[in-house]
């Protein structure tokens, strides 16, 4: 990382009395006072994986040490493949082992997958304990730590099985995303360029003028990216927190992307590469609808390409791949009565959740995969 730190900003995610804080600087992970005002409980437990274990479990330990006198942790094995049944057990399992009652604090240490797996386990622990997200992962920081999504996957489609159950705070520490993969990296910047076609135009220009300081990890850059994407999301989410309505444009990409996760098999390509491959096929699917014209399909491709992303997406079934896909979408959690719901761009920084007829989406599946 380059730059010097820049200095911590506050969030607040209005949900009446499940209002919450997101934090964003550097070296907050590590603060004790990061910590204040959330519950002193006697017990916590962090959940974090193998790879994030040795990097930050140490740091959150010592900031957490004034403030719960048992202090346990559970290190999940690490990866998408095991956002399952059996790894969640393994926090329910620690949970009953310690002994931990309704007070327990429990800390989601880690990526998407620690953080959506944890948030589960603390809304179904003895029907609700309090959570706080720590998230590591510059898509952890600027998506899925925040708005109270929680899941796991099921084989049959991904993250099907979950609730809506909104952390006490969102601790993002930009000093993590130095140990990030370059992979990972850009898997975040998918989830960035998300909220510029479906909210703010100004902000879709901007990540453009900022992709090559970004993809070097230039603090002041990633402090405004996580920023504005944060603010972007707290928004729909304080207006729209259970996706009744406008929730679902934060799906741009998703729908897509979700049926190459499961298609390939949960891991092969990062939940950020599906959804950056996803929104070159919901933008396609909106120039075919007559939403928007070529070259703006043509800059996101360019933009999405130019943070690392695969713009090629890949076959699914050599024998019925258009079929394959559209059969994985009907699993999608806005489908309505097998009818594939898709967000798609009718307007600069304006999406629409809409379904598509068949045909047209087969040509667009068509026309984005490797070999059809
Ligand atoms: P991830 O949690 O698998 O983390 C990516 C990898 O980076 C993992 O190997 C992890 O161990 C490692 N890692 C984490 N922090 C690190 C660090 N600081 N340095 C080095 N390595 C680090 O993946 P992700 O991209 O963070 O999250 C993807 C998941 O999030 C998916 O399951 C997706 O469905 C979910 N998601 C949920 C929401 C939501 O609203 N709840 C939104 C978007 C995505
Ligand atoms: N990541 C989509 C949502 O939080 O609604």
């Amino acid at each position: 990382m380059t730059s010097q730190p820049a200095p911590a900003a506050r969030i607040s995610i209005e949900l009446g009395d499940r209002s919450y804080d997101i934090l964003i600087g550097s070296g907050l992970l590590g603060q004790a006072d990061a910590y204040e005002g959330l519950p002193a409980s006697t017990s916590a437990l962090i959940v974090t994986n193998t790879t994030v274990a040795p990097l930050y479990l140490a740091q959150l330990k010592q900031a957490l040490a004034g403030r719960h006198a048992q202090l346990h942790e559970v290190v999940l094995p690490d990866g998408e493949a095991f956002k399952t049944w059996e790894t969640l057990n393994l926090v329910f399992d620690a949970l009953l082992g310690h002994g931990c009652d309704r007070k327990t604090v429990v800390y989601a240490l880690g990526g998407g997958v620690v953080g959506d797996m944890t948030g589960f386990a603390a809304a179904a622990y003895m029907r609700g304990v309090p959570f706080v997200q720590v998230p590591t992962t510059l898509l952890a920081q600027v998506d899925s730590s925040v708005g109270g999504k929680t899941a796991i996957n099921h084989p049959l489609g991904k993250n099907m099985i979950g609730a809506f159950y909104q952390p006490q705070r969102v601790i993002c520490d930009l000093g993590t995303l130095a140990t990030l993969p370059e992979r990972e990296l850009s898997a975040g910047l998918a989830e960035i360029i998300k909220y510029g076609p479906i909210a703010d135009t100004a902000f879709l220009d901007w990540i453009e003028a900022h992709m090559a300081g970004l993809r070097r990890r230039e603090v002041d850059l990633l402090a405004h990216a996580v920023r504005r994407s944060c603010e972007i999301k707290a928004h729909v989410v304080g207006v729209d927190e259970r996706e009744s309505g406008l929730r679902a444009i934060l799906n741009f990409g998703h729908t897509f992307g979700h049926a190459i996760e499961a298609g390939l098999g949960y891991g092969e390509w990062l939940h950020g590469e599906a959804v950056g491959c996803g929104m070159v096929m919901a933008a396609r699917l909106s120039q075919r609808l007559g939403l928007v014209d070529a070259a703006w399909v043509a800059r996101l491709t360019t933009l999405i390409a130019a943070a690392g992303l695969p713009v090629v997406a890949p076959v699914l079934d050599v024998a019925d791949n258009a079929g394959r896909y559209l059969a994985l979408m009907r699993v999608d959690k806005k489908a309505e009565a097998g009818e594939i719901k898709f967000v798609l761009i009718d307007g600069p920084g304006q999406a629409t959740v809409r379904g598509a007829p068949d045909a047209l989406v087969r040509e667009v599946i068509d026309a984005s995969c490797a070999v059809a």
